[in-house]
């Protein structure tokens, strides 16, 4: 449907008559959900502490074997209020920091990634509480499987929505093609009685003159004119005239005659001069226009005064607050497992939830460390050598996200770079540096 109102009748019919066939996305490789949940647990090892409640976690490992681990914490299993991630996307690409240190390989594709973040999403779904929900963030290569197995997972009623994020400014672009300037979050939640703040924008000068035209000669309020019945026949007070007039056919009034009346007392009530009624619905009680599913506002680090932390695809802070603040109340657990430069968690940290972060990659944890002690950094700064500046904000740390604790574990995989004892002493005073202020 397009445009127009659905024949609600007709729907029911359709509903009642329709067997809607299943469908799944089948490839060579796909492992049962038994062997799934049958994986073998990551071993962590506990690396430091920073002493304080609540206790957040910072894992390094291999999310799918560390969350099978998480399964076994009765504390956690069940419990996760909301989890955003945003995994490779399938790139084909290695990607570096600012400074050109390893960060990570994207380099799986088709079905082997397909399946890599099958798996995960599985034991994602049985880490989250029934109120919670999860955001999965891709681009144009991944999100339609994804979206397919994520039916299979989550189940299809319990898709929200399919949210475009503008990612980019325009490019000019020299293949013959639509500049790509959009990315994509999957939004969905574990049942449907689950956590929702509403997210309002603010109207801004322009919108809200367009849509709330006319000001009240006598208070100067401004507001819209809406019409005071809806459709479908009522044999109640809605069905009956007021003020001598019947509702329109095949509709009702909104209010009883008495809270009509009520409300025309009250000059709320706009009559035309060919004496037609109208609800007057007021700009200064309107708490802004609900967030739709096109964000445009949250583009990832596009010019040099804008705090990064010079990890590669690091996203936008402020799109992690909108999530957070609509999926999750205060102290819920919010969830990271491609955790990347942190930007889930310090937001959630900054809002006063609490978090679990999980990374393979060893740059990772090391820029999350550094960024819940000391901040983000300015884009330009990483052109020029920051040393002095970061010897100065050690003294004066005025940018530390953490104000709560925290405990860092490792796997034990052979795998995995070795975190050196000088690399442990350095997080540890990083970390557990001013943790007293706070
Ligand atoms: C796109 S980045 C995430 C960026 C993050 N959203 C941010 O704002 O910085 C993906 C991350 O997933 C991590 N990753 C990839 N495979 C992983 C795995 N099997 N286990 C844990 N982390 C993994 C990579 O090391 C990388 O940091």
């Amino acid at each position: 449907m397009a445009t127009g109102i659905p024949n609600k009748n007709k729907l029911n019919r359709l509903d009642k008559n329709s067997h809607q066939i299943p469908f799944r996305l089948d490839y060579n490789g796909k492992v049962s959900i038994d062997d799934i949940l049958n994986t073998i647990p990551a071993k962590l090892q506990p690396i430091l502490t920073v002493d304080k409640l609540p206790k957040n976690k910072l894992i390094y490992g291999d999310n799918l074997r560390v969350l099978r681990t998480l399964l076994n914490d009765v504390n956690i299993a069940g419990k996760v209020g909301l989890i955003y991630i945003d995994p490779p996307y399938a790139t084909g690409a290695s990607f570096e920091s600012r400074q050109q240190n390893h960060a990570y390989y994207d380099l799986m594709e088709g079905a082997e990634y397909i399946e890599f973040l099958r798996q995960r999403l599985i034991l994602l779904r049985e880490l989250l509480s029934d109120e919670g929900s999860i955001y999965v963030h891709l681009d144009e290569k991944m999100a339609f499987p994804i979206k397919i197995i994520m039916d299979e997972i989550f189940g299809s009623k319990n898709f929200r929505n399919w949210i475009t994020r503008k990612k980019c400014n325009p490019k000019n672009y020299t293949r013959r093609q639509y500049g790509n300037i959009s990315d994509y979050i999957l939004f969905y939640t574990k049942t449907d009685n689950y956590i929702w703040n509403q997210p309002f924008e603010s109207w801004t000068e322009v919108t809200a003159k367009k849509e709330y035209q006319y000001i009240e000669e006598e208070t100067g309020r401004r507001y819209k004119k809406v019409p005071i019945h809806a459709p479908g026949v009522r044999k109640g007070a809605t069905g009956q005239p007021w003020r001598g007039m019947l509702p329109p056919p095949g509709k009702h009034w909104q209010y009883t005659p008495q809270i009509l009346d009520e409300m025309d007392a009250r000059g709320e009530i706009y009559w035309s001069s060919t004496g037609n009624p109208r609800r007057k619905v007021y700009l200064d009680n309107s708490q802004g226009i609900a967030v739709q599913d096109i964000w445009l506002d949250f583009k990832d680090a596009h010019n040099q005064n804008i705090k990064i932390t010079g990890y590669p695809t690091e996203k936008n802070s402020e799109m992690l607050r909108r999530i957070i603040s609509a999926s999750s109340n205060a102290e819920d657990l919010v969830l990271d497992a491609f955790a990347g430069s942190g930007t889930t968690v310090a937001v959630a940290e900054e809002l006063g939830r609490q978090w679990i972060a999980i990374d393979n990659s060893l740059l990772a944890i090391k820029t999350m460390i550094h960024r819940l002690a000391m901040g983000t950094e300015v884009m330009g700064d990483f052109v020029k050598s920051n040393e002095t500046k970061f010897k100065q904000e050690c003294l004066i740390n005025i940018n530390r996200v953490l104000h709560s604790g925290l405990d860092l574990y490792g796997e034990i995989a052979p795998e995995l770079e070795n975190i050196s004892d000088t690399m442990i002493e350095e997080w540890n005073s990083k970390l557990n540096f001013q943790a007293n202020l706070w």
